[in-house]
């Protein structure tokens, strides 16, 4: 009898112990999360890294911009106690967009499931997409202060579809699916942001090389080593294309892919002579305009764009006695490195400008972003010919956005651009990810 007491008070201390760090769990609501981004050095493709299920798995999915939504493979490996597949007509699916009422007729588990909502997941390198069930499970990610991870916290229900095995081919190897951050209701940084009430809003720093990037949701401030603030962005609005262009789509489906409104394109200061309606986004076929992704590893652009941009950037090259050599493909350009200067913004060739809202709105792309060392004294123009019947007429690809910050506020559809980092003494691979949680 005598111990009762002690039994009663351990016990009592442990219920408050319990009852504090669970209240302290759900008071904890974070500011903005953090991703972090790799490149692959094979296909040139940016990942991530998306914890989900239960037990937690550690994703490697590929980070596509412009995607609709998270996909997985839910074919071969996909094990958690926390899978939840939502009825059809449920609240859920038509927040996921139009879908159907599935039946499947192989063995039941992730990715089969009756009375379940179906939807089309995309592999947007390939153009490639499928049937798969629309499903929740957990994601947990970490908070960020802007500086440093932070602490770890949990999405109990975050939507995504069901890819299949082979929808994973001409992926990163290693990877099993792709993490859309397009505009849509479940793009990931509108689900981020639903589920702790932070502005719709994320930016992102694509590494160069081996490095590892970062991509921030929520609202900054975005801070890299040695202790510098990206801020002072340039902005321009965001464009909504009214069509999708997509693989697949539904009628009168909006495009998920971010769009901005490049009125003029200069080298040196020099207009490119272009056709000025490919620059404008053809409302009844959503062709033209001009998109940023990041599955095209370097900047796309229409034929007759390509050909004017490439043949001014070589006379504006020849001005300065830099030496044409052959093309290396998939570029169509080369450069001898004997007289061009490297500078710390890259080598010193001439300026590309994009000229966005107004005159004095300029995306400057200096060398680091231009040229690509393709051997030991040979360098690229790393821009590349997306054939005469391009879908969209430029698309700004990753190898021009590395080590840029660009920050897309889908509130208030602005979007915004460091210019290069390393004129800010920084990088996209300076960002301290010890953790202080
Ligand atoms: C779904 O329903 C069909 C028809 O009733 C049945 O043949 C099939 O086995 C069911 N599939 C699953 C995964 O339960
Ligand atoms: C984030 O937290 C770390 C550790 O507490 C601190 O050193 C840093 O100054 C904080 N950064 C910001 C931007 O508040
Ligand atoms: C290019 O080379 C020519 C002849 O060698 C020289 O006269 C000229 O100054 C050079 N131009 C530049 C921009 O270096
Ligand atoms: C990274 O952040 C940690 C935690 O705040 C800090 O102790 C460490 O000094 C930082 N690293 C550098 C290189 O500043």
């Amino acid at each position: 009898m005598a111990s009762s007491p002690i039994i009663f008070s351990a016990l009592l201390l442990f219920i408050i112990s319990l009852s504090s760090t669970s209240s302290a769990q759900q008071s904890f609501r974070p500011k903005a999360l953090l991703l972090p981004v790799t490149k692959d050095q094979s296909t040139l493709q940016y990942t991530t890294v998306i914890n989900q299920r239960t037990p937690l798995v550690p994703a490697s999915v590929v980070f596509d911009l412009g995607g609709r939504q998270l996909w997985v493979d839910c074919d071969k490996g996909y094990v958690s106690t926390s899978y939840q597949p939502p009825r059809c007509n449920s609240a859920v699916c038509s927040r996921a967009g139009p879908s159907g009422c599935d039946v499947c007729y192989s063995p039941r588990g992730p990715g089969c499931n009756n009375n379940t909502c179906g939807s089309l997941p995309e592999n947007t390198v390939t153009d490639i997409a499928t049937s798969g069930e629309i499903a929740l499970d957990v994601v947990s990610i970490q908070s960020t202060n802007g500086s440093n991870p932070g602490r770890v916290v949990q999405i109990p229900n975050l939507i995504f579809f069901c890819g299949r095995t082979f929808l994973l081919q001409g992926l990163a190897r290693g990877t099993v699916g792709m993490a859309g951050m397009g505009r849509h209701n479940i793009g990931l940084p509108s689900q981020f942001a639903a589920a702790f009430s932070f502005n719709r809003k994320f930016a992102v720093c694509l590494p160069s090389g081996g490095g590892r990037g970062v991509a921030f949701f929520g609202n900054g401030p975005y801070v890299f080593l040695p202790g510098i603030e990206i801020s002072g962005l340039t902005t321009t609005p965001l464009l909504i294309n009214p069509v999708s262009i997509d693989t697949a789509y539904t009628p009168g489906e909006k495009s998920s892919e971010y769009f901005i409104g490049v009125t003029a394109i200069k080298i040196t200061e020099k207009a490119v002579p272009i056709n000025a309606a490919l620059l404008k986004i053809n409302g009844d076929t959503g062709f033209g305009g001009t998109k940023i992704s990041t599955v095209n590893p370097y900047t796309v652009m229409q034929t007759s764009i390509f050909n004017a941009f490439t043949s001014a950037f070589v006379r504006e090259a020849a001005a300065r006695n830099i030496t044409r050599v052959s093309t290396v493909a998939p570029f169509g350009a080369c450069f001898s490195t004997k007289n061009v200067a490297a500078t710390r913004l890259g080598y010193a060739v001439p300026e590309i400008q994009l000229v966005l809202q107004s005159n004095d709105v300029v995306w400057r792309i200096f060398g680091a972003n231009s040229m690509v060392s393709v051997s030991d004294d040979v360098i690229c123009l790393g821009f590349v010919d997306g054939g005469v019947n391009a879908r969209t007429s430029v698309v700004i690809g990753g190898y021009q956005l590395e080590n840029n910050l660009i920050e897309f506020d889908l509130a208030t559809n602005r979007f915004g651009f460091s210019s290069t980092l390393l004129g800010r003494r920084t990088t996209c691979s300076n960002f301290n990810f010890t953790s202080t949680a």
